[in-house]
């Protein structure tokens, strides 16, 4: 097995990568929102009004940039106005969606806004198509930006809050092919015109309206939607980006394999599934290409990850899974795409934050105890790319291994540089080989570098309340110089990254 090499063109900048590329997702979903993030204020576990301080804390390490909420499919069947007042006070209603509990819209407007500030995040509301009125949405956003006394910022204030938040994004529905109303794209491309409308910009919060968009590989729904913005060069665009959804998955609905047990077969299947967001992002934003030259709207991936059968003994409804050093991998193999597409992707929302799907966070039912996942980790050590700008890494020569009629490298790379640093992130993919990387480095002198990894003994491996620690980064040893450039030692089913100082 020869070397693979990346070459990376340090003094070659490309577009800036957003740090709302690593932004999250927060549904009232499970255990994501309760016992997740909010416990209430009468909670033993330390909180501030009933927001877990422990959570914040992890997240603020993440330096997390954005967070959605209330949905998911749950956004579209979301009455706001349920979530604000005395709490004792708010009307009941039933997650259809997640579980058929009774959601007592504890957790609304204001708590959601207050978690935002704790965490120093930007908000992006879901608001609600499917069942939803124009009137509704355009009330939420005067409810929460609006300055003077109209009737929505007067409503506020009767509630506790004197001052407007800023709500740089808003989503028209969600999955309107879907949970959120089953529509055609024709149909939906138009209400996404209609509510943008009403989803106004008051006082100085400007707006980004995210239109819902398509799953997967439905190009034609991402064409109808571009098809419905008419000339961008005549007019201001209705609704500003669109969405697209994409889950790593690896078996049908009714069987969608262990989070945890799983064999090497199935560890490369999720891994092929991951890079196929590469082609996913090139054949969406080709789409949007052709009605839009100039790139004035953005992609937006608010829903990716991991979608694995739930833990045995949890609520089907709930989607609370493990997360193994797998689940890291498809996070970094999804980041060095998402750091490709720069120019087009302008937000992506892991699915979702704490306790569901692909977490950062899991959280003890009985306990409370707080564990930071493999994917956690993936996030904090690949931070340094937030508002970075992209530098080209080309891979060369690396294995590569057919999987599911795709051929999927057994190394990825992406890298960054801001001023005298450059931030390289690298996977090696194979499960039981360990290889040696090759940094090509042109156009800048290195001074000196920082490597931390990222893996186990075990493919499989994850942390639990009892072994917290049982996938942590560590430092890197395996990095010198060469006669060929920096050479990088990475252990079998490792992430890393490596930062440079540059003279
Ligand atoms: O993230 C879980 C669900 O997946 C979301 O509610 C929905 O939008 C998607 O189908």
């Amino acid at each position: 097995m020869s070397d693979a090499r990346v070459v990376i063109d340090l003094d070659l900048p490309g577009p800036t990568i957003s740090r709302h590329l690593y932004g999250h997702f927060a549904e009232h979903l499970g255990r994501c929102i309760y016992g997740g993030f909010y416990v209430g204020e009468d909670s033993d576990i330390p909180n501030q009004g009933g927001i877990r301080l422990d959570v914040v804390e992890a997240l603020r390490e993440l330096r997390i940039p954005n967070l959605r909420w209330p949905g998911g499919c749950f956004a579209d069947e979301y009455h706001w106005r349920d979530g604000i007042g005395p709490r004792d006070e708010r009307p009941r209603m039933v997650n259809s969606h997640w579980g058929d509990v009774v959601e007592d819209n504890a957790f609304g407007t204001h708590e959601f806004m207050a978690l935002c500030e704790m965490l120093g995040a930007d908000a992006y509301v879901n608001g609600n198509v499917g069942s939803g009125s124009p009137r509704e949405m355009s009330e939420w956003i005067e409810y929460l930006t609006r300055e003077d006394d109209s009737p929505m910022a007067a409503l506020r204030r009767a509630n506790g809050r004197d001052e407007p938040w800023r709500v740089p994004f808003f989503g028209i529905g969600n999955e309107a092919w879907g949970c959120g109303g089953n529509m055609r794209a024709e149909a939906y491309a138009d209400l996404a015109r209609q509510f943008s409308t009403y989803v106004r910009d008051h006082a100085d919060n400007r707006v980004t309206r995210i239109a819902a968009g398509a799953n997967v590989d439905d190009y034609a729904w991402t064409d109808e939607l571009m098809r419905a913005l008419g000339d961008l060069s005549e007019q201001a665009a209705p609704f500003q980006a669109i969405s697209l959804h994409y889950y790593t998955m690896t078996g049908p609905w009714d069987a969608k394999g262990s989070a945890t047990s799983f064999t090497n077969d199935e560890w490369y299947l999720a891994l092929s599934r991951a890079y196929r967001i590469e082609e996913l992002l090139t054949r969406h934003a080709t789409v949007m290409d052709r009605h839009d030259p100039d790139r004035r709207v953005g992609l937006v991936l608010d829903e990716w990850g991991t979608w694995w059968d739930v833990e045995p003994g949890t609520n089907p409804g709930f989607l609370y899974q493990q997360n193994t050093l797998r689940d890291a991998l498809v996070a970094s193999v999804h980041f060095d795409a998402f750091h490709r597409h720069a120019d087009r992707l302008v937000m992506a929302n892991i699915a979702q934050t704490v306790n569901v799907l692909q977490a950062m966070l899991l959280t003890d039912p009985d306990t409370g105890a707080l564990v930071r996942t493999p994917t956690f980790h993936v996030f904090a050590m690949n931070a340094g790319h937030q508002d970075a700008d992209s530098l080209a890494a080309h891979v060369i020569g690396a294995e590569e291994r057919s999987v599911d009629g795709r051929d999927l490298p057994l190394v990825h790379a992406s890298a960054s540089r801001r001023g005298d640093t450059a931030l390289v992130s690298l996977s090696n993919l194979d499960a039981d080989e360990a290889r040696t990387i090759v940094l090509d480095l042109r156009g800048a002198e290195l001074e000196g570098w920082n490597g931390t990894v990222l893996t186990a003994g075990d493919t499989a491996a994850h942390n639990t309340p009892d072994a917290p620690e049982a996938v942590a980064p560590a430092p890197l040893e395996g990095v010198r110089r060469g006669a060929r450039g920096l050479e990088v030692d990475l252990p079998a089913h490792a992430f890393a990254t490596i930062e440079l100082a540059l003279a």
